[in-house]
């Protein structure tokens, strides 16, 4: 393999600052479409793309085997999270930098890293002229904002996914270095923002205070009625009713592959981690719900003192959620919350609630031949045995591909623990990059 030349595509792909979170940054979703368009092209694939109106395209692309290989999916997202805070990067956010044995820039982790690993697989098979299987991409841009229009693009593609065997998706870590992980189940998530008014304009809090309502106030109580913080437990009512309890078979699997404390502290970067239900905390965000607030803004926090008491507050939070918890009704269970905390202001307190994005928790059977098969050539290339695991994090994607299509969808990937996903000094380890193309070549050559 030419590892020069993957380098300068991964390096032409990082380039282009395709943050789907911001509409004003859709010329930077169009670079990165135009770069995958003409680099599977050039490797003999078909390639049509979906859009609804101005969203991020999704790029369908197919190369056709021999009559007797299996059609395999490959599942990836174009687009990343934003750079911000930039000036904790210690290079710039969007040019690939080789430093210390890691590619660094945004999107080298999440998910360009693992795009650019399956097109060389791919290219090396193709290369070498051992690769009889079809091939379908499938490579979406509104994965970080709740994949909105995946499913329709799915619906439109129907015919032509059916004929899929099974679909691969590599967006997420590795167990730790040199030791492969399969994920049998990702969270769900419902994403809300809510903003409050309470007049025109702030106010003198000496003149004020006492008889004015306060946004800011109103959003942590609100907020400290949704969540006990010492527990960790959700009090919305109903909100564990239909979470499926996880087996004493499945909880001991998971209790023997827990990091320890203080090396799942170091890779998260914190001062100190909580956890509950007497679990580790390694475990608790990959087998319960969570709830957890983004940010909030109101009021002033500049320099100095300024006594206003403020006329606005928003705030953006979510859910994490496990199966068998549907997204739609917490959803509903949420918004119910929120209106019967409000009443007590009336019209006095203007509130809006919007919400994101409605994705399901994802599970399925390691019993799966495909999990299997995969596993063992993972276990074989790196001389180790795979782990399966839970992931606290979210792909929606996974969950539409096996609930629409009701195909196997194998979850694996190649980047460390301490990858910074979705923070500045995202990363991507140079020697599993390398070892990541060479098995994913076995598995999508051999399965
Ligand atoms: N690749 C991540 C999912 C992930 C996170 C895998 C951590 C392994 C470890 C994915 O791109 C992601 O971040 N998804 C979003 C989805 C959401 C916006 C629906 C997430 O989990 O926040
Ligand atoms: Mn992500």
């Amino acid at each position: 393999m030419n590892k020069q030349k993957v380098i300068d595509d991964f390096s032409s792909f990082i380039l282009s600052p395709s943050v789907s979170a911001d509409p004003k940054r859709a010329p930077g979703m169009v670079c990165a479409v135009d770069f995958l368009s003409k680099k599977l092209t050039s490797l003999g694939f078909e390639v049509l793309l979906l859009q609804n109106g101005q969203n991020p395209a999704t790029i369908f692309a197919k190369r056709i085997g021999s009559a007797d290989g299996k059609t395999i999916g490959i599942y990836g997202h174009y687009d990343v999270q934003p750079e911000d805070p930039v000036r904790e990067w210690n290079s710039k956010p969007f040019t690939l930098t080789q430093k210390n044995g890691r590619f660094y820039g945004r999107g080298t982790a999440d998910n360009k890293g693992h795009i650019i690993q399956n097109i060389a697989s791919i290219e090396n098979l193709i290369a070498s002229q051992s690769l009889k299987n079809t091939i379908v991409f499938l490579i979406e841009g509104e994965e970080e904002t709740g994949s909105e229009h995946f499913a329709s693009y799915i619906d439109t593609l129907k015919d032509e996914l059916m004929k899929v065997d099974v679909f691969f998706i590599t967006d997420v870590e590795m167990y730790k270095k040199n030791i492969p992980m399969i994920i049998y189940a990702l969270r769900g998530l419902v994403y809300f923002e809510i903003e409050l008014k309470v007049g025109d304009h702030d106010m003198h809090s000496g003149v004020y205070g006492n008889a004015a309502y306060n946004p800011a106030q109103i959003l942590s109580d609100l907020f400290a009625h949704m969540k006990n913080m010492r527990s960790g437990e959700v009090q919305i009512a109903g909100f564990y009713d239909s979470v499926r309890k996880i087996s004493e078979t499945e909880m001991k699997l998971l209790n023997n592959q827990v990091f320890s404390d203080e090396e799942f502290q170091k890779d998260a970067g914190s001062f100190g981690l909580t956890s509950m239900r007497n679990v580790p905390p390694y475990l608790a965000p990959k087998i319960f719900p969570s709830m957890d607030i983004h940010g909030i803004k109101s009021g002033f926090v500049g320099e100095g003192p300024k006594t206003i008491i403020p006329a606005k507050g928003r705030a953006k939070f979510s859910f994490r959620l496990v199966e068998h918890q549907c997204a739609q009704n917490i959803d509903l269970l949420v918004r119910d919350f929120v209106k019967k905390y409000m009443v007590q202001y009336g019209a006095r307190v203007e509130y809006k609630i919007t919400s994101h994005s409605y994705d399901n928790p994802f599970y399925c059977s390691i019993d799966d031949p495909y999990l299997q098969k995969t596993a063992r050539i993972l276990s074989d290339h790196f001389g180790t045995e795979t782990v399966f695991m839970r992931e606290g994090g979210s792909i929606p994607a996974a969950e539409i591909i096996q609930r629409v299509l009701g195909k196997p969808v194998v979850l694996t990937g190649f980047v460390l623990p301490d990858a910074n996903l979705h923070a500045p000094n995202e990363n991507f380890d140079e020697d599993m990059f390398w070892e990541g193309i060479e098995v994913l070549g076995k598995i999508y050559g051999g399965i």
